[in-house]
């Protein structure tokens, strides 16, 4: 039987207690079903990583296999040239990019360490996934290296537009060498657009039709495989969750106020400070709502040697204080924020009892927790979820209220018009989001992906 290896930067290393970022969440779903061995980094940093073999550990069925990362690779591969450079490039935020060449140098030579590192684990039977920015170069490098098996690259993030790529230094190497991968999968249509475009004008790929490109005489398979959650696990997770304890104090210190929620990592991304800005122009055009409601914003710190993100909690640290000094009252706090990552069971029950899930970012690859939000909602008495249309999610929840993540105002309308609308449009919007969510699975994602990409090798 074929085993499936999955290659992504970030490894959730079994028994790491926090709620882990979207690519983990929906990996770590699927690999516990499915099974097989997951290659990557363990999160550590040490100055001998470098000299170490990978480090085996069994869990539940998933082998793990990661290595560490030395202080100078952590710095020019994954704070610098991976969440610097890539990561903003690829979401169109071109003022938060910044590029340093030695951080591309050192981009590359991890990139290698996780090939040599990996090819003595390889067995020929196997069939190889690589996820995300960190890993541009590894089906090449792969390749290189005489790898037969089939490779499949999944991008988690968005893809720009081929003017935004011609930002990225090396841009058209990275696009020859994802294409010596057998399938690249896209979380939207038009991320895939964006990249046969992207390999068609500047890599020299002839479009056959819109799923299959010819490249250097192979031929590369294209599409979207927009991710999904468990959504029937989550939903009993939060129906669980919302039973315990820390759900009755939160529940009992709102003193029947509705509860508006959101949940990201701190990412300049994730639109944290027009979210503030629009839930203070709220209670300024629609005053009667002070005191009604309370805003529960979980930022959880990510990213925090990148400078971008620095500036970026200064500035939210800044707008939290200023919001809730002006807004609030003796007995009424506008806003909580926290910068402590949460257990998901225990987001699964904040989720179960908002009455508005305000999820906002700038740009997202797809957004899972627009997913478990709508997942975790009561059917008879569902929240309403707010929905930036700029996540990959707005694709399929199109029954939400979606916003532009920069119009103050819009979030405002949205918001009120959230807190005013009627049981029966809550349970019609929230039935046309399960609807489009209930019958898929992280599982379903992954098999549908790994099927083609045999059927791709195959072929
Ligand atoms: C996003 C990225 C993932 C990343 C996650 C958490 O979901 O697409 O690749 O793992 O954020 O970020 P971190 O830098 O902590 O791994």
């Amino acid at each position: 039987m074929k085993r499936l290896v999955i290659v992504s930067n970030r490894v959730p290393v079994p028994k790491e207690g926090l709620r882990p970022g979207g690519l983990a969440v929906v990996l770590k779903d699927l690999l516990a079903r499915k099974g097989g061995m997951w290659f990557g980094w363990n999160g550590t940093c040490h100055p001998d990583a470098a000299h170490l073999p990978p480090e085996i550990q069994q869990a539940e069925g998933v082998e793990y296999a990661t290595i560490g990362l030395t202080p100078a690779e952590h710095r020019n591969y994954y704070t610098g040239f991976s969440n610097s450079t890539l990561w903003p490039l690829m979401h169109s935020l071109p003022e938060h990019i910044h590029f340093e060449r030695r951080e591309l140098a050192t981009y590359w030579s991890v990139n290698e360490r996780f090939c040599e590192n990996l090819l003595p684990l390889l067995r020929a039977e196997d069939v190889i996934w690589i996820h995300d920015y960190h890993l541009l170069p590894l089906p090449a490098l792969l390749r290189r290296h005489g790898v037969r098996q089939p490779i499949g690259f999944f991008l988690h993030t968005p893809f720009p537009a081929p003017d935004m790529l011609a930002t990225a230094p090396d841009g058209g190497t990275f696009l020859r060498d994802l294409m010596k991968a057998d399938l690249l999968g896209f979380q939207t249509a038009d991320d895939t657009a964006n990249f046969i475009f992207a390999a068609t004008r500047k890599a020299g790929a002839i479009a056959e039709d819109d799923s299959t490109l010819t490249f250097e005489g192979r031929r590369v398979h294209v599409g979207t495989f927009p991710v999904e959650i468990d959504p029937q696990t989550f939903a009993q997770t939060a129906v669980t969750a919302a039973g315990s304890a820390d759900l009755r104090r939160l529940s009992g210190s709102l003193a029947g106020r509705k509860l508006i929620f959101g949940v990201d990592r701190m990412d300049p991304t994730k639109g944290l400070d027009h979210r503030l800005a629009g839930y203070e122009r709220l209670l300024e055009t629609y005053p009667r709502r002070e005191r009604q409601v309370t805003f529960l914003q979980i930022a959880a710190e990510s990213r925090t040697d990148v400078p971008s993100y620095q500036v970026l909690r200064n500035k939210l640290e800044h707008q939290i204080g200023k919001l809730n000094a002006h807004k609030g009252q003796a007995d009424w706090t506008p806003l909580r924020f926290l910068t402590r990552g949460s257990p998901r069971p225990t987001v699964a029950g904040y989720m179960r009892l908002a009455d508005i899930g305000y999820i906002t970012p700038l740009r997202d690859g797809m957004n899972l927790v627009a997913k478990e939000f709508i997942a975790a909602q009561d059917p008879e008495n569902p929240g309403v979820l707010i929905l930036s249309r700029l996540a990959g999610a707005a694709k399929q929840l199109e029954a939400a209220l979606l916003v532009n993540p920069l119009d103050h105002d819009g979030m405002a309308d949205a918001l009120e018009r959230a807190l005013a609308m009627s049981p029966e449009e809550r349970r019609e919007r929230w039935q046309a989001c399960w609807n489009s969510i209930a019958n898929r699975t992280a599982l379903g994602w992954g098999l549908s992906f790994l099927n083609i990409l045999e059927n791709a090798k195959r072929r």
